[in-house]
């Protein structure tokens, strides 16, 4: 969605985005394996929702498996698989008391069977709810969807249904995943680096960025505070004085 000063609420915190960083570190540093690491990051991806539905934000979207992820191993490639699965049927229940509204942003072609029946089922079962919409950002790549978009446009051009010279950047965001989402507000990234690791690239043009050194499983109810405190004392201009 694009957005400008007017069409912001200055101030509030609509769309919450975060890239979940340092499961392998917060492991590591108590011996145990990468794996349980990532197991300990999806519990606290949903204290993250009950969190994010409590303080009535109303789009969270997480960073979960970049289309650069697939370098790792394949052990660790297919823990993070099963783990999607698993976290749905631990949570389906809850989630629906919650009112959360899933939905999946990324390339569907070449995951596992048993994650496309997951994705499908969870975005079906939930889509008529909502307090909170939970996006999660699943074999996702932000250039990667740009690409996709501006593909897709182009064959519109080919078929002769817009004029090149007539496309616009509202035209273009219509092509990318969230076109019914406003922008993200805010990007928090755990695990102390200030990178955006090809995360939302269109989207995040005027969000604010907030970089915590707590690896993700240790984010909770404080940290999440700390950051929504930092993001209400800036002053966002988007572009203008
Ligand atoms: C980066 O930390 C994290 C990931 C690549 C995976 C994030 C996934 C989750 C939090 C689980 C999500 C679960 C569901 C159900 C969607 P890292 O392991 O690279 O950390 P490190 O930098 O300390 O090694």
């Amino acid at each position: 969605m694009i957005e400008n000063a007017e069409s912001r609420n200055e101030g509030v915190l609509r769309h919450l985005a975060v890239i979940m960083d340092g499961n392998g570190r917060w492991a590591k540093k108590r011996h145990l394996s990468r794996e349980i690491g990532h197991r300990r990051g999806a519990e606290n991806l949903r204290t993250l929702c009950i969190l994010c539905r409590e303080r009535k934000i109303q789009y969270l979207t997480v960073y979960a498996f970049s289309t650069e992820n697939w370098k790792r191993s394949a052990a660790e490639v297919g823990a993070l698989m099963r783990l999607i699965t698993l976290f749905f049927r631990k949570y389906a229940e809850e989630l629906e008391q919650e009112g959360i509204r899933l939905q999946f942003i990324g390339d569907r072609t070449n995951l596992p069977a048993h994650v496309i029946e997951t994705i499908e089922q969870a975005e079906e079962s939930s889509k008529d709810r909502r307090m909170l919409r939970l996006i999660i950002a699943f074999n996702y790549g932000g250039r990667r969807e740009i690409v996709e978009a501006a593909r897709s446009l182009s064959l519109e051009i080919l078929a002769g249904a817009i004029r090149h010279d007539d496309l616009t950047e509202q035209m273009f965001a219509q092509h990318l995943y969230l076109s019914d989402v406003p922008d993200p507000d805010l990007i928090v990234r755990t695990g102390g680096e200030m990178r955006l690791s090809n995360f939302l690239l269109w989207q995040a043009a005027y969000a604010e960025f907030y970089s915590v050194d707590c690896l993700w499983p240790d984010f909770g109810a404080a940290e999440l505070d700390a950051a929504l405190d930092d993001y209400k004392r800036r002053h966002r201009r988007f572009g203008g004085r």
